[in-house]
């Protein structure tokens, strides 16, 4: 597998700590000095499959394609008011890709996604199945929390990023891990009752559930683990990685992560500050902003890490 192109995009709504004081018990101190977010980009007036799809288009043009030569699509999505039809689905609708030869599909691995998503795009590519997959990541996260809640409603921020993957030997090692507790982070849609039901409240509608502090902890210990694992796969050294992309929930489990590796500042990127948690669209955004930036050259060897809520985690070594 190898990257063709990347691409993103982000609602308009620029919303700043200040402007969620405004309604909240919060503070721009509070928000910064726990998490490092300065502001997000938030949900209105748009449809989400629109910027689902203008991700998808812009990694089109930047792979230099056009969205004809694109012979499957697979969307990461955790939650989006279509349950179905697949958002990938949607997607394809919005690109003008007529079917029947470019089969869709969503999956959800939560904020650990985006490296599922890679592995599937890989096997899908190497076995033969595709040739040039869009791949996004597309998440309205704000949309699953209680906006009266500041424990979590000040964390999120909505987006997406996308990539054209094409056939291969860039994807160098990959790690997924999966461990049941479905208590750490939580989100409960209300579902139809069937006449059946004889308990009340077992579909009760829950704005996201979070228990910041066991995810902090479980997300620190997980990466040095699986960042480790993976670069040794890769038969690679720490030091060996030009990039580091870590899932962007909190800039100090990004720093923690930095300072246990010992290496360069430089090459632990983030843009949590003005993103906030994007959840599976994180480190895809990360990717296109950096190599929009000319921060990245082809050859040049990255990690990403994710992790979330399942809790499942995830690590690959790519070579950009
Ligand atoms: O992508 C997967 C999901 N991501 C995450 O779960 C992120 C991982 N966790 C974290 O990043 C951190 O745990 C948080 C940022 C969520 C919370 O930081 P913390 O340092 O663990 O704070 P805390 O939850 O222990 O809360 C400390 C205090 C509490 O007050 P008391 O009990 O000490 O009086 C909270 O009520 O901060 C209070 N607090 C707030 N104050 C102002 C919680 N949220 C806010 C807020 N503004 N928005």
């Amino acid at each position: 597998m190898k990257i063709l192109g990347t691409g993103s995009a982000l609602p308009r709504k620029t919303v700043t700590n200040d402007m969620l004081s405004e309604f909240l018990d919060t503070s721009d101190e509070w928000i910064t000095t726990r998490t490092g977010i300065k502001s997000r980009q938030i949900i209105s007036d748009e449809r989400f499959e629109e910027i689902a799809a203008l991700a998808g288009q812009r990694a089109i043009e930047a792979a230099g394609l056009v969205p004809e030569d694109i012979d499957f699509i697979i969307c990461h999505n955790v939650c989006n008011v279509y349950v179905t039809p697949s958002l990938a689905s949607l997607v394809q609708g919005f690109l003008g890709i007529k079917g029947p030869n470019c089969p869709t599909m969503d999956l959800n691995s939560a904020c650990a996604g985006f490296v599922y998503g890679l592995d599937i795009c890989d096997a899908f590519l190497e076995t033969g199945r595709a040739n040039r997959i869009l791949y996004i990541c597309a998440e309205e996260v704000t949309r699953m929390v209680d906006w009266n809640q500041r424990e979590t409603c000040v964390l999120f921020g909505d987006g997406a990023g996308a990539m054209v993957l094409g056939k291969g030997d860039n994807y160098l090692a990959s790690t997924l891990t999966s461990t049941p507790m479905p208590d750490v982070i939580y989100y409960r849609l209300p579902c139809e009752p069937t006449p059946y039901e004889t308990r009340e409240g077992i579909d009760t509608h829950k704005a996201m559930q979070l228990k910041g502090r066991e995810v902090f902890r479980n997300a620190v210990t997980s990466a040095q683990r699986d960042i480790r694992d993976v670069v040794a796969k890769a038969g690679l050294e720490l030091k060996d990685i030009d990039h580091y992309l870590l899932h962007q929930a909190n800039m100090r489990i990004v720093d923690a992560i930095k300072q246990n590796f010992d290496l360069p500042d430089e090459r632990f990127h983030h843009n949590i500050e003005y993103r906030g948690n994007t959840s599976s669209a994180s480190i895809p955004i990360l990717l296109d902003e950096i190599v929009r930036e000319g921060k990245v050259k082809r050859g040049d060897l990255m990690v990403f890490n994710g992790f979330g809520a399942g809790f499942v985690t995830s690590a690959a070594v790519v070579r950009y």
